[in-house]
């Protein structure tokens, strides 16, 4: 069982094209496959789910979708964080927040106030984020701790850079998932998937449900996690004997 899963939603805007409505109608359709994925992670145990909600370059999309966007985000935070709070999932954000409006700023950080203490799940939705943006940031901040004289540039290594980066005190995600058919990592959590397993499905976000995720959970507990070491060192039988 993984204990962090990561999400790319992708295809909603195809999902909606298929039926000849409007992308946002597919947004719509998207939010309610999210609220699938998170009953299906509360059933499974699953500790942590990230999903990429918003990347930094999807600021760049016609303005009605971004509106549209922002008004489905409002009323989502509106309407699900007392359930989500019921439930015992912690909602974080990641991303760069000065893009958004305050109103959407306040509505996170209440979000995230009032579910600190749930340890059910870890919800961390990703906005207005992008993994170089999640890097630099990381390097910003030790670059500040260097300058004001409290970090050796000599302390600089791999865990402290990871110390800073986001989802820093989460275990690392063991499976990323990724609807829509494209095969790539979309400047996701670049940090962070070193060494997470990997799994694409054609299936579009909101076709998404319960036996499609499990597939993805079978497929994970068949693979052999090896971290850069050998089938023999992590136990596994594919190798012959000496
Ligand atoms: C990618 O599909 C999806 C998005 C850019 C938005 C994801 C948002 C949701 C699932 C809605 C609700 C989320 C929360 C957390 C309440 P696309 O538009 O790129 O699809 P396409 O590739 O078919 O055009």
């Amino acid at each position: 069982m993984p204990r962090h899963l990561a999400v790319i939603m992708d295809g909603n805007g195809r999902w909606a094209q298929g039926r000849r409505r409007p992308r946002i109608i597919g947004h719509r359709a998207g939010a309610r496959a999210v609220n699938l994925c998170i009953d299906f992670c509360l059933d499974k145990g699953v500790e942590a789910l990230t999903l990429f909600a918003f990347s930094s370059e999807n600021w760049d999309r016609p303005a009605d979708e971004v509106g549209g966007l922002m008004k489905l985000f409002t009323g989502a935070l509106e309407r699900e964080v007392d359930e989500l709070d019921r439930r015992g999932v912690q909602v974080r954000f990641i991303g760069d927040r000065s893009r958004f409006t305050d109103a959407i700023r306040n509505r996170m950080a209440h979000a995230e106030t009032r579910t600190r203490g749930n340890r059910r799940l870890v919800l961390t939705i990703a906005a207005s984020y992008g993994g170089r943006w999640d890097i630099a940031q990381a390097a910003r901040s030790l670059a500040e701790d260097v300058a004001a004289g409290r970090l050796d540039p000599a302390a600089i290594d791999e865990a402290a850079l990871a110390s800073r980066v986001a989802l820093a005190d989460l275990p690392a995600p063991d499976l990323f998932i990724r609807t829509g058919g494209e095969l790539r990592i979309s400047n996701f959590l670049l940090w962070q998937l070193a060494y997470t397993e990997l799994w694409f499905t054609d299936l579009l976000w909101p076709d998404v449900d319960a036996a499609t995720l499990q597939a993805a959970l079978d497929d994970f507990a068949r693979r052999e996690r090896r971290f850069g070491l050998t089938s023999a060192q992590v136990g596994g039988t594919d190798e012959m004997p000496e």
